[in-house]
């Protein structure tokens, strides 16, 4: 089953062409990262408007490159939601038309359905695992999760951030710090070679989520990262020669991301003790992350755990994940292809008894 899928719901523009479950046959991103890097975060207006810019070239250089015909294709699979309202409008409508003009199926594909199935993208993912219950880490810029996973598709969410996603975390204290946008890997970089332990920065739940409706939700499976960055502020007003590039900055850095990748850490750990799962997996932007996948790895080699990671390709957004998804049968078909609507805040089903 060949789909062409599409993916545009904050920055990223992109497509793709999957060949059944397993196989990408070619996965076109363009990033927007440089048109939004003057405002320090994505611009709704300026995403939208790249997105209609650029998604044609995209999906023609994502046919040509799988050397896929219109003729050939099985069907087309869209992310509705969640996302920025008016960035999915483009891609939705897009692939309506497609989907019209071809006369093949029109699936809609929830973006974090497509996140937790980019672990399965992985050639290395043992087969006798793919049908057992796995526990899933998914960390983006909008999101921070813990769910559980079985076959590619979600099983049940068990924790979930109360305020800031990881990534929003690093992106706002990368703010901070001066280091630009997109936060996350401008952090890793000044980190390298900093001092992690040199400042002790907040890991749990802050002072104001302590009586925070969970949603259903076991508070210690949930994720809570404005108090780490409100310290960092504190911190920044008292101590400002630490934003010395030569001096403190990385130590600044390495202490910061080391508090995300713990907080993070700290919730996998609890949720494996209590749903003992047969591997654990991370997918999502953070999840390129190599101290938290050095982490993840040690803590699953101690837990005797398989750990399965999202391919670095696949970790930040792309069509790839979403036309894969689809052809694993994880999206909802919609007919007529009209009928579908963008969801921007579209959320996960929470775990039954959690
Ligand atoms: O999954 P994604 O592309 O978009 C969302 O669905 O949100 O994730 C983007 C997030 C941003 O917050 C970015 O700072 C973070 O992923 N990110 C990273 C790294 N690369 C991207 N965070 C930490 N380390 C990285 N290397
Ligand atoms: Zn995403």
């Amino acid at each position: 089953m060949k789909v062409l899928g599409i993916e545009t719901s904050c920055d990223e523009t992109s497509a793709a062409v999957a060949d059944g479950p397993r196989r990408v046959l070619s996965n076109v991103i363009h990033t927007q990262i440089a048109q939004h890097q003057p405002y320090g975060g994505v611009v709704p207006e300026v995403a939208a408007r790249s997105h209609v810019e650029r998604l044609p070239g995209i999906v023609e250089e994502a046919m040509r490159r799988a050397a896929a015909g219109w003729d050939g294709l099985d069907a087309v699979a869209v992310t509705s939601g969640p996302g920025l309202a008016t960035s999915l409008l483009v891609g939705v409508a897009a692939a309506k038309a497609f989907a019209i003009r071809t006369g093949r199926p029109l699936i809609s594909v929830h973006h974090l359905d497509g996140h937790l199935y980019s672990v399965f993208l992985d050639p290395a993912f043992p087969e006798p695992l793919r049908g057992a219950e796995g526990l899933a880490l998914l960390v983006s810029g909008g999101h921070t999760s813990l769910v559980r996973i079985r076959d590619g598709r979600r099983a049940g969410l068990l924790g979930a951030t109360l305020d800031d996603a990881a990534g929003e975390a690093l992106d706002k204290g990368a703010k901070l710090m001066g280091l630009g946008y997109p936060g996350g890997p401008a952090v890793e970089k000044t980190a390298a070679g900093g001092d992690r332990d040199r400042h002790a920065f907040p890991r749990g739940l802050g002072p104001g989520t302590q009586n925070a409706p969970c949603g259903g939700m076991r508070r210690d499976l949930c994720f809570s990262f404005s108090g780490l960055k409100t310290a960092l502020l504190y911190h920044l007003r008292g101590h400002p020669e630490d934003l010395d590039p030569a001096r403190g900055l990385p130590h600044l850095a390495a202490s910061y991301q080391e508090a995300v990748v713990d907080a993070l850490i700290a919730r996998v750990r609890r949720a494996a003790d209590l749903t003992r799962p047969a591997f654990l997996a991370c997918a999502g932007g953070v999840a390129r992350n190599r101290r938290l996948r050095e982490k993840l790895g040690m803590f699953a080699a101690s837990a005797g755990l398989p750990l399965m990671l999202a391919p670095p390709e696949f970790c930040t957004d792309n069509a790839g994940m979403i036309a894969a998804a689809a052809a694993a049968g994880l999206g909802t078909p919609v007919d007529p292809p009209g009928a579908l609507e963008i969801r921007p805040t579209w959320p996960l089903p929470v775990e039954e008894g959690a």
